[in-house]
């Protein structure tokens, strides 16, 4: 028998994946990614053998995505179309990557994945694949199959006794993960319509708290946070203290038409407390301790990596490039940066470093003052020769 391996979510386009692709006489091992989603995994490992899959492997990937997706993606800056801080995006290399190891061990000829033809989702996890082995077959079901609306795949599903929850389900497509919520469809799907407050996972009634302003302190190390308000702090522990705290805030919120790789324009909303005070925090403390060309330069550098990201293209020669370039520029960036949080804004109010590049005796316009004015004057009719009438 063939056997494929399944990234299986516990939703009800991949459990009916599952029998749809047992139908097709696959062996289906289903495989959970644990990027920090929040399901519950008992349920949908039941849910997937009742389904037909003949095994169900969950692996705890939330570890390896911090350090090897977040923290070079946070060094980066990468940010898409100037607001998406591409949690989805950095998650399906990942999850593609260990399913190919997945269906190594276990033997498997081919994967498979529950995206629809219409996102980058099916993009980055088949790119993914077939950079790390060609020679896998790709499945995709629900790109192929004959469902015509939900209701019909939800008929399929009671008719071979897939037990699903159809009580449960919002509105919206919701994706999540430790750095982010990701959500689409329903009345979002209207550019002009205001997110309904139930459209919102985490940052849901801040709008109705009354919350006094915070400072947080956020320290880095070559430009990884390691601390939180002077204390050390294991990397998972501190994104969760900061989503629980910015979520309260209503921080990171995101309203966006951004575009798909596909040529699709979309509304899409966001909720990445977290990354939204890292990123900014990073980038602070970057501005203090990186020199002008270097900074300026790197800002283009932030947003090629973040079009790889999103256009699915992690596993290429650019993408190793552009960290080793970003590499190199973090080895000053340490240091500590104070965040106010108020009611949906964080923002910066102090920095400092021990690499810091900025000069009081220099920037002052006080008594303390050493820069030599009189240099201005040569400086400034050099820089203006080639344009001197
Ligand atoms: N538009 C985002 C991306 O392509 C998120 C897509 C995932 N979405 C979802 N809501 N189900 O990265």
């Amino acid at each position: 028998m063939k056997k494929v391996v399944l990234a299986y979510s516990g939703g009800l386009d991949t459990s009916v994946a599952i029998h749809w692709l047992a139908a097709k006489g696959y062996g289906v091992v289903a495989y959970m990614a644990d990027v920090g989603q929040e399901k519950t995994t008992a349920p949908a490992i039941a849910r997937a053998k009742k389904a037909g899959a003949v095994k169900v492997v969950v692996r705890d990937l939330k570890k390896k995505f911090v350090t090897d997706y977040l923290w070079p993606a946070l060094k980066a800056g990468a940010v898409y179309e100037g607001r998406y801080t591409l949690a989805t995006a950095l998650s399906r290399p990942l999850i593609a990557a260990e399913q190919v190891a997945v269906a190594h061990a276990e033997k498997a000829t081919a994967v498979a994945h529950g995206c629809t033809g219409k996102g980058n989702d099916q993009v980055r996890f088949e790119v993914t694949t077939q950079a790390l082995d060609g020679s896998l077959e790709i499945l995709a079901p629900v790109r192929e199959w004959e469902f015509k609306s939900r209701e019909e795949e939800i008929r399929y599903a009671r008719r071979h006794g897939i037990p699903i929850d159809v009580t449960k389900k919002s509105p919206f497509s919701i994706d999540k993960n430790i750095w982010g919520v990701s959500v689409e469809a329903g009345v979002l799907e209207d550019p002009n319509a205001e997110p309904p407050a139930e459209s919102f996972q985490w940052t849901r009634g801040a709008e109705g708290r009354n919350l006094k302003e915070k400072t947080v302190e956020i320290q880095f190390e070559k430009g990884v946070p390691v601390g939180l308000n002077g204390r050390k702090m294991d990397a998972l522990k501190l994104i969760a203290e900061l989503n629980a705290l910015g979520s309260l805030y209503g921080i990171g919120r995101m309203d966006m038409i951004e575009n798909r790789l596909v040529g699709i324009k979309s509304r899409e909303t966001y909720e990445a407390p977290a990354a939204t005070i890292l990123i900014q925090a990073h980038r602070d403390l970057e501005s203090l301790v990186l020199d002008r060309e270097l900074l300026h330069y790197k800002e283009g550098v932030a947003q090629k990596y973040a079009e790889l990201v999103y256009y699915g293209l992690w596993f290429t020669p650019l993408r190793k490039a552009l960290d080793a370039f970003v590499e190199t520029t973090q080895a000053r960036v340490t240091g500590a940066v104070r965040v106010k949080l108020r009611k949906y804004s964080a923002c910066v109010v102090g920095r400092r470093s021990p690499y810091s590049l900025y000069k009081e005796t220099l920037a002052t316009y006080g008594g303390k003052d050493k820069f030599d004015q009189r240099l201005a004057k040569g400086f400034i009719d050099l820089w203006a020769l080639p344009y001197r009438k």
